[in-house]
């Protein structure tokens, strides 16, 4: 497949940070194994139980002081760094590794572990730390209106015309460590042009692969990086 000035979107899900030392959400061992989805990731959950989620996204941000980017997002990075078109990365990923491993144009629809979102102005922060219902908003100084800024269940995904837009102007599109399962992600595949080549790298077979031209299954820091760096 000739990368050589075509424009790429990417989407990237768990998968991709698993290798690191993430957990995904549904492999066996995955993070929806030890919790319900509806006890920690809707904004039910933390209108029920707000410390129980703040815990939840606590110990993930945590983590991420403890992890370091693989050979797949580093790939990811310094093929768009070297690429000679337009280069999106739309991940599902709240983790920070596209990040630290420089990638770019990088928009996350799920929301980020290391920033909070203030309920009452809706201005978003940068955080590292914990969070709970003691934090105080740098702009009001109120306490108890942070919630984690992250896309639950029952809530739209962030950036969705962006995506929209990325999507329709794509010549290639490769889904990395997705399972397919949920949209509006998984639907992303079907909202490209015609013309739009679609790669789907993944470990196992995806819900949706049908859906792509080529299918390659493997792991991402093996696969992403031969992927790339082929043209
Ligand atoms: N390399 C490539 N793919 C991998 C690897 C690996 N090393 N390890 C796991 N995978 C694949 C699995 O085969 C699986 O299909 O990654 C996929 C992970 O799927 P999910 O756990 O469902 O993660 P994801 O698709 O990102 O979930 C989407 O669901 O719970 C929500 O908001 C959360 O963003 C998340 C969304």
């Amino acid at each position: 497949m000739e990368l050589n000035k075509k424009n790429i979107v990417v989407l990237t899900g768990a998968g991709i940070s698993s290798e690191s030392g993430l957990k995904t959400f549904r492999d066996a061992d995955g993070l929806w194994e030890g919790h319900r989805v509806e006890d920690v990731a809707t904004p039910e959950a933390f209108l029920e139980n707000p410390e129980l989620v703040y815990d939840f996204y606590n110990q993930r941000r945590r983590q991420l002081k403890e992890v370091k980017p693989n050979q797949a997002h580093l790939a990811l990075a310094e093929f768009e760094r070297n690429h000679n078109a337009k280069f999106t990365l739309i991940t599902q990923n709240v983790d920070n590794l596209h990040e630290l491993a420089h990638s770019q144009n990088i928009i996350h629809m799920h929301g980020e572990l290391q920033k909070v979102r203030c309920m009452e102005t809706d201005e978003v922060f940068p955080w590292t730390e914990d969070l709970d219902s003691d934090s105080v908003s740098p702009t009001t100084q109120k306490s108890g209106t942070l919630r984690p800024h992250i896309c639950w269940f029952g809530e739209m995904p962030y950036h969705m015309v962006e995506i929209g837009d990325a999507l329709r102007d794509a010549d290639i599109f490769v889904a990395i460590g997705t399972s397919g399962l949920v949209y509006p992600a998984a639907g992303f595949v079907q909202m490209v042009s015609h013309h739009c080549y679609k790669v789907l790298i993944n470990k196992d077979a995806a819900n949706n692969n049908p859906l792509f031209h080529e299918v390659i299954l493997g792991n991402a820091t093996q696969e992403v990086p031969k992927f790339f760096q082929q043209s």
